[in-house]
């Protein structure tokens, strides 16, 4: 993502306390103190200018979003984006949504084992050099670290555009012996539901006409049974 940031963001980032969070690592196993209750946690980690963090906090009032990002100038416009879609409603103030600056290497230090509900993981940088291969979010490195912290519903949601990380992460996610489901090489092949949230990079891509891979993880023991539950009933 090309950023051109402009003097004084961390300033401007400093005033807005409500939805910023400058240094996670203070947050520790602290979210549910942090929103005022404890609702599922969900997190979008690489949230780039949160298009779809904001729409996901404000279609489910009742879970609370973290989006993480490591540049100042993407924190700055999430938050526009945050209080645009906000504004004018009832409530006023985007209670459940927080926006972090942090490094996805150290997440481990932004949230305790089993605090974390969901992870969405939305157009991950491919980084499709193998020699770079470590650096892909749903390289088995992260897959250990979003494992701790997922709890008994835990679930990861992974969308992106590259074909090549899409297979890369399901044979990251098969390794693991992690169960895969609602897998799908072409998430917007009926045309796009307005139900669902888009991201930036999806909304361009799709735009294009290029295929939306897609599939959901379950780790948590009930994010497990859940899943199987349903499928018996299906097949
Ligand atoms: C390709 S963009 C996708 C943005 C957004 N999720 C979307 O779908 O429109 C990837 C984003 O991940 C962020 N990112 C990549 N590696 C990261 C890391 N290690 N820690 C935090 N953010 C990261 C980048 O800054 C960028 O905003």
């Amino acid at each position: 993502m090309r950023l051109r940031g402009r003097k004084g963001i961390r300033e401007e980032l400093e005033q807005q306390q409500d939805i910023v969070v400058l240094d996670p690592r203070g947050y520790k196993g602290k979210w549910a103190q942090v929103f005022g209750n404890d609702r599922p946690l969900y997190i979008e980690l690489g949230m780039g200018k949160g298009q779809f963090v904001s729409g996901m906090s404000f279609k489910h009032p009742a879970c609370n979003f973290v989006g993480m990002d490591m540049y100042d100038e993407l924190i700055r416009r999430a938050s526009e984006k945050v209080r645009s879609i906000w504004s004018g409603t009832p409530e006023g103030e985007p209670a459940n949504v927080r926006l972090a600056l942090g490094n996805i290497e150290s997440i481990e230090e932004f949230f305790a084992p089993g605090e974390v509900s969901r992870i969405y993981l939305n157009f991950s940088d491919p980084w499709p050099k193998k020699k770079h291969a470590r650096r892909r979010l749903t390289h088995p490195r992260f897959l250990d670290k979003y494992c701790s912290l997922l709890n008994q519903q835990g679930e990861i949601h992974f969308k992106t555009d590259s074909r090549e990380l899409f297979e890369f992460s399901l044979n990251a996610f098969a390794a693991k012996g992690l169960q895969m489901s609602n897998i799908s090489l072409n998430l917007h092949k009926d045309g796009i539901n307005e139900q669902h949230v888009m991201t930036e990079y999806e909304s361009k891509f799709s735009k294009q006409g290029m295929p939306i891979y897609r599939c959901e993880v379950k780790i948590g023991e009930e994010a497990l049974e859940a899943y199987h539950r349903t499928k018996m009933e299906e097949f």
